[in-house]
């Protein structure tokens, strides 16, 4: 599959990406290399990776935990304290190979050392494949607060190798099929559709085909000021019921997209309430996500946490909380407005 070109890098894809690596690799010179994984990615995806890359650089591996709850600064210090006392300098370059959290934190860390050195993302799930790899979004939570604290800053490549999927329980899988329904929801309804009627998904073209949208999106919007803000429908509610369960004792977690999933649900709603989406189509849409996700266990007891989490939403402006509507499939508003009572009606939407 073709190379995409973002803004400053390319993604290259499958197996001819690593010859592209190893040559930019060889043609940068660095002085040394450190590879960022976590416990299952040094076990499920490192052997892979060295099987394919070739490099005479020095390459130090630096594991951390896995999991969401490790994305913070304690690991990052651990990383830097790392980096420096195996030698990094400004000529060094991280390769992060892991989900969502190691791309993330891996690009942060990186971005910051010494103000600033190159890294290169190798997404190995679903999720970090179709949206958080790409884009130039980097960043660690604040407590259970998601990405608070982080920048903007572009990777000097990504590579989407989806032989790691294998790696992948079904409930991983999932949590990327949520990022995709998003994409297709927002922009080109027939990757829903493909995600409804297929048992077997063509997951490669799935994963181009989200990949090339969300660069598009970013090309014309790199630091979210506009059509970016698209990228979070089903984020807002997402996140708050994200973040209640990660912070709740009696609450098993929730995989990012069982949340996003969710706050889909809730934000198609508030999409009929407030511009008029068809309501047939809202229907189709929780339907579809029920089926897909089942229904997650929460109740009206927990509306008055997830309504706190909502306060802390990145995108509030002046203490209002900012969504991203639909007026239809593939046509959708920024910026809109939810008064607490349509919010509670949207999350009674999805439990009913
Ligand atoms: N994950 C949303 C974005 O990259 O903007």
């Amino acid at each position: 599959m073709k190379t995409i070109q973002a803004a400053t890098y390319p993604v290259h894809f499958y197996d001819e990406a690593y010859q592209k690596l190893t040559d930019f690799v060889t043609s940068k010179n660095y002085s040394s290399i450190f590879l960022l994984v976590d416990d299952n990615t040094l076990d499920c995806c490192y052997p892979r990776f060295m099987q394919n890359f070739a490099t005479n650089n020095s390459m130090e591996v630096i594991q951390i935990d896995a999991g969401e709850e490790f994305k913070n600064l304690e690991t990052c210090v651990g990383v830097w304290n790392a980096m420096t006392e195996l030698g990094a300098d400004r000529k060094s370059l991280l390769i992060t190979l892991g989900g969502g959290v190691i791309t993330d934190l891996g690009g942060f860390v990186a971005s910051t050392f010494k103000r600033g050195i190159d890294f290169i993302n190798i997404p190995t799930t679903l999720l970090s494949m179709v949206d958080a790899s790409v884009g130039g979004k980097t960043g660690i939570d604040l407590g259970v607060l998601k990405n608070q604290i982080g920048l903007f800053a572009n990777p000097e490549m990504v590579i989407v190798d989806p032989e790691y999927l294998h790696t992948l329980s079904a409930r991983e899988i999932r949590s990327g099929t949520a990022e995709i329904i998003k994409y297709g929801l927002t922009f080109d309804i027939k990757l829903f559709n493909e995600i409804n009627n297929n048992k077997k998904l063509d997951i490669k073209d799935l994963i181009y085909e989200s990949v090339k949208i969300k660069n598009n999106v970013v090309l014309e919007d790199p630091t979210e000021k506009n059509i970016r803000k698209v990228l979070n429908f089903g984020h807002t509610i997402g996140h708050a019921i994200e973040s209640y369960f990660l912070d709740s004792s009696e609450k098993e977690s929730l995989t990012h997209g069982e949340a996003i999933a969710i706050g889909m649900v809730c934000e198609s709603y508030l999409s009929n309430v407030i511009l008029n989406m068809p309501m047939e189509h809202v229907t189709f849409v929780k339907n579809a996500i029920l089926e897909i996700y089942g229904k997650i266990d929460f109740t009206s007891d927990d509306y008055s946490s997830i309504m706190e989490y909502l306060k802390h939403d990145k995108k509030n402006v002046n203490g209002e909380v900012n969504f991203v509507l639909l007026n239809d499939y593939e046509n959708f508003q920024l910026d809109c407005r939810a008064t607490p009572n349509e919010i509670i009606d949207s999350l009674n939407y999805y439990l009913a």
